[in-house]
């Protein structure tokens, strides 16, 4: 995951497409890389289906989305997020835009035994509404969401992951090569909670894809240990890391 991290600057959520199309072959290398996706937990059967935008609920002037249906297991959601960032970031390289779309809705919640997830919009758009490096993010320091930080590289990385409403759930705790990682609780006044609970989820597993990308291309090596999905207390540990002496 490590070739991903200059997309990490360069990706935003994009929202304006353009009437250009792709071509059968970035078509062909978005849907290959489907296949590629690691996942956070490999024995939780994710499925993808993708769609002209114009057939789902989506509000964007994308060409496509793309439908995610998974099994219902602990951490379902936040393995969704940790491997379709990977793709976001991957769309990102070949100037194509996206844009997850948590208030995607489909007609079909269940199929053959999974549960849909989420969708994400994408298609061609000016490649000038990329990014260009670590400003224009609007995020907060990584400081105050990582407490006891060793490694302040790090924290310049995963503090420009993308989440719903730009909540930014994650809260890190390290303790020496120990850290914890958890989804704090919030809500917003205009979403329903069970919704909000649902993307935040999701944001998890984009943030732990970044953490992952920022350990590898740091050189650190890890133990990862997954926590769970529970909705009781204020914070959640979604995972605990240990890191090897380097
Ligand atoms: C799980 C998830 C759901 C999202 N849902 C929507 C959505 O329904 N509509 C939308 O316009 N943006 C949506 N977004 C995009 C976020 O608003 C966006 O990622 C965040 O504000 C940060 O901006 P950036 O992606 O441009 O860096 C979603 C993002 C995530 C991670």
């Amino acid at each position: 995951m490590k070739e991903l991290l200059q997309n990490v600057y360069k990706r935003r959520s994009v929202r304006r497409y353009s009437e250009q199309k792709l071509t059968d072959e970035e078509l062909a290398k978005v849907e290959e890389y489907l296949h590629e996706l690691k996942p956070l937990i490999a024995d939780i059967k994710v499925e993808f289906q993708i769609v002209p935008c114009s057939e789902t609920n989506c509000k964007f002037n994308a060409e496509y989305c793309l439908l995610v249906y998974s099994e219902e297991k602990n951490l379902w959601l936040t393995n969704v997020g940790y491997m379709l960032e990977q793709w976001d970031l991957y769309l990102t390289s070949l100037n194509i835009g996206v844009c997850w779309y948590g208030m995607g809705k489909v007609e079909d919640e269940r199929q053959c035994d999974l549960e849909y997830a989420i969708m994400l919009s994408f298609g061609k758009c000016d490649p000038s509404l990329f990014r260009n490096g670590d400003y224009d993010f609007n995020r907060v320091q990584a400081n105050d969401f990582w407490k006891g930080m060793t490694d302040a590289r790090l924290g310049e990385i995963v503090r420009l992951a993308p989440s719903a409403v730009n909540s930014q759930p994650w809260r890190v705790e390290q303790a020496d090569n120990k850290l914890n990682v958890y989804r704090q609780k919030g809500k917003v006044p205009i979403l329903s909670n069970q919704l909000f609970k649902h993307w935040n989820k999701v944001d998890m597993g984009i943030f732990l894809c970044f953490l992952d990308i920022a350990l590898e291309n740091e050189g650190y090596t890890y133990t990862r240990t997954l926590g769970s999905e529970s909705d009781e207390g204020k914070r959640v540990l979604i995972a605990e890391y240990v890191l090897d002496a380097k």
